[in-house]
């Protein structure tokens, strides 16, 4: 049986040489923005962070589990069942476990 994720992390690197293909010019942040947002939301007991570069740029937006796959080719219409299975593997933390409202984050 393989090991529940701790982390889910979304490539947000951007390239601005065309031709070089990066996650970001194919709309990883809005990715890593609705990830976190689901998680913080369903309080899903994972660490959702963005990540700079997994090498795998040419088949991107890259979301890596750690532990865990990679999930390639990423779109905003798949993030939905992403976190069906964060929240299916990783459960989710008791409200006095989830941490401070979204809107104190970064006050
Ligand atoms: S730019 Fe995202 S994996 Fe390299």
């Amino acid at each position: 049986m393989q090991e529940r994720p701790k982390k889910v992390l979304t490539c947000v690197n951007r390239r601005f040489h065309s031709g070089e293909p990066s996650c970001a010019t194919r709309g990883s942040l809005a990715i890593a923005e609705a990830i976190e947002e689901g998680v913080r939301e369903r309080r899903i007991d994972i660490v959702a962070e963005r990540y700079v570069c997994f090498g795998q740029c040419t088949k991107g937006p890259t979301v890596k589990l750690v532990p865990g796959d990679f999930i390639l080719g990423t779109t905003l219409d798949m993030v939905d069942g992403i976190l069906d299975q964060l929240e299916a593997a990783c459960g989710t933390k008791a409200e006095e476990d989830a941490g401070p409202p979204v809107h104190l984050l970064g006050s």
